[in-house]
C-alpha cells in the first residue's frame, strides 16, 4: 500500500497552455532534455516541421508507425514521473483541447513577454478553471524586450482574475537580461549567454534578498534595482500559498527564457514541489480515488495513424487508478464487454522501449479498431461512468457533399471516422442525403476538407446550410419519438445515434423548447 501511494505521489501528469508563438514548442523541449529523454534540443522542433523525422525519443512512433510519442512525453526528473501530454496547437480552437485538459492534473501557462495574456491562453485558462486545475505560469522570452513584469503580473491578475505571487523575479530584459532571483528558494541563479545546452545551476544561496552576496555578483544598480522589485513585489502581491495554488485561485510566476535553458529547471522544480499528483476523478455513481486496488480509466482522444494507408487508430486512456498490467483485460463498461488491452503503448520507460506496467496518472495508448470512443470507461468490473469529458454542441455548422455523387459513402466512412476521433461533430439528418457538419472553429472546416481529400481521397464541397446550431436531446425516449416525428425536417442523429435537433436560429430554438417542455436541449453531450 505505501509502496503505490508512493509511486502515485511522484506523478505529475499536465499540459502546456499557451497562445502559438509564445514558446510552448522551445519549452516542451528544455523539459525533456532536462528529463534526459531526449539528448539534445531540436527534436521536437523537428518533428514539427518536419513530420515524417525520426528521432531517438520517438522509437514508439516508428516500431508501430503510429504518432502517439508527441501527444504524451514521459521523462523523469528528481524522483517524479512526468506525464506531458500535448495540446493541439490550431490557431483555431477545436474540442481536442478541452479534453486533453480533462486528463491532466495540472498545467503550465507560457506567456510571451512582450505579449502578455494572448485570446488562445485566455481560452484554454477558462477550460482549466472549469476543472479547477491548478496552473503555474512561466513567462517566456525575457531575453528579448517585453513589458514590465509588474505590468504583466497585473494583467493577469485582471484578465484571469487570479492571484499571481512571483516565483522568481528577472533582473533586467532584453540584453540586459542576466537572469533572476529565485524568490521561493533564496537563490540568485545567472544566465550564461555562451553554453545553451546546459542546465543552469545557482551561482549563490543566499541568505534573503539582502545578502552582501548578491552585491558581488550584481552591478551596484542590478542589485538595488532587484531589491526594489522584489520589495515592491512581497508588498503587492500575496505570499506564494501552496493550497491556493492547489486550488486554482493562485498562480506562482516563473520569469524565464526557454530558448536559453533559463528558468526550466525552476519551473520544473516548482512542479516536483507543488504540482498535484494525480486527483481524485468523479464518476456519476461515485469518485474514484487514485490509490483504490481496481483499475479504472477513461478514453479522452482518439488519434488517426499518422500513415494515411493504414486505418488503425490509437485511443488515449487515462488511468484513474489501480496498477495496470500488461495483457489484462478490462471491462468496457459502455458495451458491456471484455476488453483485451492488447498490445497498449505505456510511455513509462526512460529509454522509451514498452513498459508492462502503469500507475494512475498515466497515459496509456490502446491500439483501436472502432470499440473505444472518447468519453468510454473502463473498469475491472465496476459498472460507473467518469463524468466531465464534454462534446460541445458545435458553434458552426455546414452541409458537406462529395464532388464525384458516386463517392458519398467513403464520405460517410470518413466522416465517421473523423467522429470518432473528436475532430468534428457529424450529424445526419433524418431527411435528405447529406451531412451536416459541426466545428467550433472556421478554419476547421478548411482543415476537414484537406483531410478528407488526402486521406479518404474524396474531394468535398462544404455549404452553408440554414441551419444555426444544433442541441443534443434529453428526455424519455416516447416523447423524444414524439419530438421527432413532429420535428422531422430538423432532426438528426450524431455518430453514436443520439438524437439531435438542428435550429435555424436562436428564435426558433427558444420557441422549440417551450412547446416541448419536457424535452432537455442540451449544449454539450456529457459522455
Ligand atoms: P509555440 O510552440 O508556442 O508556437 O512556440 P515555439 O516554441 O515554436 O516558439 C516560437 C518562436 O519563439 C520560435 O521562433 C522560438 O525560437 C522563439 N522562442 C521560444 N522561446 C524563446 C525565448 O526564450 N526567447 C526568444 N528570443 N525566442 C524564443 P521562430 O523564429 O518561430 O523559430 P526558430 O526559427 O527560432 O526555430
Amino acid at each position: 500500500m505505501e509502496y503505490k501511494t508512493d509511486i502515485i505521489s511522484k506523478r505529475r501528469t499536465f499540459a502546456i497552455i499557451s497562445h502559438p508563438d509564445a514558446g510552448k514548442t522551445t519549452l516542451t523541449e528544455k523539459l525533456l532534455l532536462f528529463g534526459g529523454a531526449i539528448q539534445m534540443a531540436g527534436a521536437v522542433k523537428a518533428k514539427r516541421e518536419q513530420r515524417a523525422a525520426r528521432s531517438d525519443w520517438m522509437k514508439v512512433e516508428q516500431e508501430r508507425g503510429i504518432s502517439v510519442a508527441s501527444s504524451v512525453m514521459t521523462f523523469d526528473y528528481k524522483g517524479c514521473t512526468f506525464n506531458l501530454l500535448d495540446t493541439p496547437g490550431h490557431e483555431d480552437f477545436s474540442e481536442d483541447t478541452y479534453r486533453v485538459l480533462t486528463a491532466v492534473d495540472s498545467a503550465v501557462m507560457v506567456i510571451d513577454c512582450a505579449k502578455g495574456i494572448e485570446a488562445q491562453t485566455l481560452k484554454l485558462f477558462e477550460v482549466c478553471r472549469l476543472r479547477d486545475i491548478p496552473i503555474i505560469t512561466f513567462v517566456n522570452k525575457l531575453d528579448r524586450e517585453g513589458q514590465d513584469p509588474f505590468a504583466l503580473l497585473s494583467e493577469i491578475e485582471d484578465k484571469l482574475a487570479l492571484d499571481t505571487t512571483p516565483a522568481s523575479w528577472p533582473i533586467g530584459m532584453g540584453n540586459r537580461f542576466k537572469g533572476c532571483y529565485d524568490i521561493l528558494n533564496d537563490r540568485l541563479i545567472l544566465l550564461d549567454k555562451a553554453d545553451k545546452s546546459h542546465k543552469t545551476e545557482p551561482v549563490a544561496v543566499a541568505d534573503g534578498i539582502n545578502d552582501k552576496k548578491l552585491d558581488d555578483l550584481l552591478t551596484t544598480q542590478e542589485v538595488s534595482e532587484l531589491r526594489e522589485n522584489v520589495e515592491m513585489a512581497k508588498a503587492l502581491c500575496k505570499p506564494f500559498d501552496v493550497n491556493a495554488y492547489l486550488e486554482g485561485s493562485m498562480t506562482p510566476v516563473f520569469f524565464g527564457s526557454a530558448i536559453n535553458n533559463f528558468g526550466v529547471q525552476e519551473l520544473l522544480d516548482g512542479l516536483v514541489k507543488y504540482a498535484p499528483s494525480p486527483r481524485a476523478q468523479k464518476a456519476v455513481e461515485r469518485t474514484v480515488e487514485p490509490t483504490e486496488d481496481k483499475v479504472t480509466g477513461f478514453i479522452f482522444k482518439i488519434q488517426a495513424n499518422m500513415d494515411p494507408k493504414h486505418r488503425d487508430r490509437i485511443a488515449f486512456m487515462r488511468i484513474c487508478s489501480g496498477h495496470f498490467k500488461n495483457g489484462m483485460k478490462l471491462y468496457h463498461v459502455r458495451s458491456e464487454k471484455q476488453l483485451l488491452m492488447h498490445n497498449p503503448v505505456l510511455f513509462l520507460a526512460q529509454d522509451r522501449e514498452l513498459a508492462e506496467e502503469a500507475w494512475a496518472g498515466d497515459i496509456m495508448g490502446v491500439p483501436n479498431h472502432g470499440n473505444l470512443r472518447i468519453g468510454d470507461t473502463l473498469t475491472e468490473g465496476e459498472n460507473f461512468s467518469f463524468t466531465g469529458i464534454p462534446s460541445f454542441a458545435p458553434e458552426l455548422l455546414q452541409k458537406v457533399r462529395p464532388v464525384d455523387p458516386l463517392k458519398a459513402k467513403h464520405l460517410g466512412n470518413a466522416l465517421m471516422q473523423i467522429a470518432e476521433e473528436g475532430g468534428a461533430s457529424i450529424f445526419k439528418p433524418l431527411i435528405g442525403n447529406e451531412w451536416i457538419v459541426g466545428v467550433v472553429g472556421a478554419l476547421q472546416f478548411q482543415i476537414l476538407a484537406d483531410r478528407i481529400r488526402t486521406e479518404y481521397e474524396v474531394p468535398v464541397i462544404f455549404e452553408p446550410t440554414s441551419f444555426m446550431t444544433a442541441r443534443w436531446l434529453e428526455g424519455d425516449a416516447n416523447d423524444i419519438k414524439n419530438f421527432v416525428d413532429k420535428n422531422r425536417p430538423n432532426a438528426a442523429q450524431d455518430y453514436d445515434g443520439n438524437w439531435v435537433f438542428l435550429a435555424r436560429n436562436d428564435w426558433h430554438l427558444n420557441k422549440t423548447a417551450e412547446d416541448f417542455p419536457k424535452i432537455k436541449f442540451l449544449k454539450t453531450k456529457q459522455n
